[in-house]
């Protein structure tokens, strides 16, 4: 007797390898995101900022750098508002000196960020790669301000420089290609 597939059997068997296939669809997940991060200091918020942007799933190398700058500026902004909103309730001088450091390297570290943003449009991944950098610097440099110190903005301070590490990665492995 040879084996027949009835039309009802045909149907079902078509409906279970349509499910198969939802079901094992690619996650909405990009693997960049990860061989970026895994550099990071902290892979895990790296991850957490990279993929909480929309365009991230699909996103290549070039598209994943700019999702990184936004992000990066969005945290740089509120590092800034934090530094206000601290330096108001501060009391120890030696802090509000601290905060007032920080303010301006933060001015000029959302600069370096936009410069790396209008780079990384014009395919310029040599000065990304500098301006990136020197954003890091200015992370650095204002925690370094608190040394020894209870810095009121460590935590944020320390994400900002976290996410710029990540730019850098980006701008590294862009000029390998
Ligand atoms: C920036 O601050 C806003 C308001 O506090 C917050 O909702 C948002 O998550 C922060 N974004 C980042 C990237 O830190
Ligand atoms: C911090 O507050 C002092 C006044 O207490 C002010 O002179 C200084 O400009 C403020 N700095 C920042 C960064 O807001
Ligand atoms: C940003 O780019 C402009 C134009 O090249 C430059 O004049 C400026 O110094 C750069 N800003 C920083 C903070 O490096």
């Amino acid at each position: 007797m040879t084996p027949s597939l009835s039309l009802i059997h045909v149907r079902q068997l078509f409906l279970v390898l349509v499910f198969t296939l939802i079901q094992f669809q690619p996650s909405r997940s990009n693997d960049l995101v990860d061989s970026v991060c895994v550099h990071n200091e902290d892979p895990a918020y790296c991850a957490q900022i990279l993929n909480s942007d929309g365009r991230t799933p699909g996103a290549d190398l070039l598209l994943l750098g700019a999702i990184a700058i936004d992000q990066d500026l969005v945290v740089a902004t509120n590092v800034s508002n934090l530094i206000i909103w601290k330096n108001n309730t501060a009391t120890d001088p030696t802090i509000k000196k601290g905060l007032g450091v920080c303010e301006v390297l933060y001015d000029v570290a959302k600069d370096n960020l936009v410069n790396a943003s209008d780079a990384l449009a014009g395919r310029n991944i040599g000065t990304m790669n500098t301006q990136a950098q020197l954003a890091y610097k200015n992370g650095m440099d204002c925690d370094a301000v608190f040394y020894g110190l209870d810095s009121p903005i460590k935590v944020d301070n320390r994400h900002f420089i976290d996410l710029t590490h990540a730019i850098v990665v980006i701008s590294n492995m862009l000029s390998e290609h």
